[in-house]
């Protein structure tokens, strides 16, 4: 299974210092990767490439990194687009509802079917997935991803309180179920496992104890919550943990904090919280279209890259409104844009890709296209509508196309997505 495509081949090396830091990646005009088994097994110009091999033709498409998608919510696909709530009550009214149906595998399995399809149609290669309380839908989500061969994270959320009874765990069972899911499904093939107490209004002491030595038995796993979204939902947090300093000091508390701890919105942080955040390398996950749509405020980018605060990026389906990552990184330039901050195309690409597979410490996996990295990879048309094309007619830079691709572009730029070499766009 060798094959080589061509194509304009971009792939990132660090992260952008500024909006015409070209130092930060590599671009090769007539590209070639050379795929084998999986990985990618030397990338060049496509005039060096040996002869022989298949070669699928992209020009005068990009050839980039799978997008890779660190926060959305795999048993919210029919929640998307519910009208007029903010987050307590919008959990309440829509998404607990819809979750609960999760106890049902065959719903289940149906709609892990059409999350894989959606996010490959819109080129994300990795998903970072909060399934429902229920194991069946961590099973469920594992299960259509291994039929992918895709390098998917997700978990169960942990959630014994101030949910429908349908939706509850108890600490003991949520520690069992999880460990059983960790020993099923954690390294199996491409998976890995994301321990995940969905957030402090949902757990009582008592889980978040069971969280933390879950955190402490499998400390290759990672750990996804929900931190300061929205002023009602921080009240509330606190009103629920008023000896701790704050809302991430509850979570620091029980130790959930780490390089492997991913917090998902974090909006509303006081200085303390970034300076944790910072000095435990906890990752801030940053999703925009959930943070608009459900009212929830604007994500300081600079202020909490300025302090050192390890950043990734998200759709957060379904409080975000696209599976796209560029739908998603064209309103992070909005909500940038709303503070006066510049959030240049280089870096918006770079976030969707190496930038997100640092937040996940997988570098070495996925988010580059270099020799020994697994051949994710999105094939990327900046004229793939007539509106794009008509705008393309004037570009005369990569960083121009790349921010005509994030303003204008969505699963119609998705022109191919391979997962481990393989052409998987439904
Ligand atoms: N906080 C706790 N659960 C959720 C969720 O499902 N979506 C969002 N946006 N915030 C949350
Ligand atoms: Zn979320």
């Amino acid at each position: 299974m060798t094959k080589i495509l061509r194509g304009r081949v971009l792939s990132f090396t660090r992260q952008p210092d500024s909006a015409d830091d070209h130092s930060a990646y590599t671009y090769i005009e007539d590209g070639a990767v050379l795929l084998s088994d999986g990985l990618i097994k030397t990338v060049g110009v496509f005039d060096d490439m040996p002869s022989g091999i298949e070669v699928i033709d992209h020009r005068p498409n990009l050839l980039m990194a799978g997008f890779i998608d660190t926060h959305n919510h795999f048993p919210q696909m029919q929640v998307i687009g519910s009208y007029g709530a903010q987050l307590l009550d919008w959990l309440n009214n829509y998404t607990f509802p819809a979750e609960t149906q999760f106890a049902d595998r065959t719903h289940a399995d149906r709609i892990a079917v059409k999350y894989f399809d959606e996010m490959l149609r819109n080129g994300t290669t990795t998903p970072v997935a909060y399934c429902s309380v229920h194991a069946a839908s961590a099973d469920a989500y594992f299960s259509e991803a291994e039929k992918r061969n895709i390098r998917a994270i997700g978990g169960k959320v942990l959630m014994d309180r101030n949910a429908p009874e349908g939706l509850l765990d108890t600490p003991q069972s949520a520690y069992e179920d999880t460990k059983t899911l960790i020993e099923k499904w954690h390294e199996k093939g491409r998976a890995l496992y994301a321990i995940s107490p969905r957030f402090a209004i949902t757990s009582t002491p008592v889980q978040l104890e069971m969280a933390q030595a879950l955190v402490a038995e499998n400390p290759t796993c990672y750990m996804q919550t929900h931190l300061s979204e929205n002023h009602d939902e921080i009240a509330y947090t606190m009103s629920l943990y008023p000896e701790h300093p704050d809302y991430l000091g509850i979570y620091e508390h029980y130790g959930l904090l780490g390089s492997r701890a991913l917090l998902g919105h974090c909006i509303h942080l006081s200085d303390r919280e970034r300076s944790v955040m910072a000095d435990t390398n906890s990752v801030a996950v940053f999703c925009p279209t959930s943070n608009l749509f459900i009212g929830s405020g604007l994500f300081n980018e600079e202020r909490t890259r300025q302090d050192g605060v390890r950043i990734a990026v998200a759709t957060d389906i379904g409080g975000g409104t696209s599976y796209s990552m560029l739908r998603t990184m064209d309103e992070a330039y909005k909500v940038c844009q709303l503070q006066n901050q510049n959030l240049p195309p280089l870096y918006a690409f770079y976030l969707m890709t190496l930038g997100n597979a640092k937040a996940l410490g997988l570098e070495a996996e996925i988010g580059t296209l270099e020799a020994g990295s697994e051949a994710d990879i999105v094939v990327l048309d900046a004229s793939a509508t007539p509106a794009m094309a008509l705008r393309m007619e004037t570009v005369t830079t990569l960083a121009e196309e790349l921010f005509v691709l994030q303003t204008l572009g969505d699963d119609r730029s998705v022109v191919e997505t391979y997962v481990a070499g393989v052409a998987a766009k439904p």
